[in-house]
């Protein structure tokens, strides 16, 4: 059988397995979503948040595209934040990169990739604040993964940027925003521990009133 043809087969096992379980688990889970995070992380298909954090479906809303990205100008992404933070008014963004990013790799190679070239010109544009440091790297592996790690911070700053998550903060504690990186190579998430503090403090001349 075709893995295409096998999918359909899982899923009447899951569908059989789940209702053997729970009853009344699709019946729940279609009467509405609360999830406590907003999790942001790369489209690659060995990432699987819901597998790595354990949780169950219904607790995580999810965004993923290449390289994690979220643009000051990308409807998509800003559009799931909004959403995440006005209406499920999710606890935590977590912004999740992960070492060996294909994206980010390739945003460091330069090559005529069409359109995905102007998507990847946003990881160029990290590395450009981060040049002295970067180049400073001589070994590519461990300057692919740096950028890895600075580019979750750039995307936390431009999240954090946002009007609506400022004005959502200034009610409470909430939304907190977290940067993490995710090891391919032996399943563990690393917290970068991101001092929101401070990076209010960088963003300070840029905040709208
Ligand atoms: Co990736």
């Amino acid at each position: 059988m075709e893995l295409y043809e096998q999918v359909f087969e899982n899923n009447r096992q899951w569908v059989a397995e789940s209702k053997e379980r729970d009853p009344e688990y699709f019946k729940n889970m279609a009467m509405g979503q609360s999830p406590e995070f907003l999790y942001i992380g790369c489209a690659d298909s060995r990432v699987q948040p819901e597998d790595f954090m354990g949780v169950s479906p219904g607790q995580v809303f999810v965004h993923r595209n290449i390289a994690n990205l979220i643009p000051n100008n990308d409807m998509n992404s800003l559009s799931v934040v909004q959403y995440a933070v006005e209406h499920l008014k999710v606890k935590h963004i977590i912004v999740c990169g992960h070492y060996g990013c294909g994206g980010v790799a390739a945003s460091m190679e330069h090559h005529d990739l069409g359109k995905l070239n102007i998507w990847l010109r946003n990881i160029e544009d990290v590395y450009r604040l981060y040049r002295v440091e970067l180049d400073a790297i001589l070994d590519k592996k461990a300057r692919q993964n740096r950028l890895v790690e600075l580019n979750v911070w750039e995307q936390c700053l431009n999240i954090m940027k946002l009007s609506f998550v400022q004005r959502a903060r200034a009610k409470g504690d909430y939304p907190k925003i977290h940067g993490w990186v995710y090891d391919l190579e032996n399943g563990v998430v690393n917290d970068m521990k991101i001092n929101m503090r401070s990076m209010m403090t960088e963003l300070a001349p840029y905040i709208i009133e």
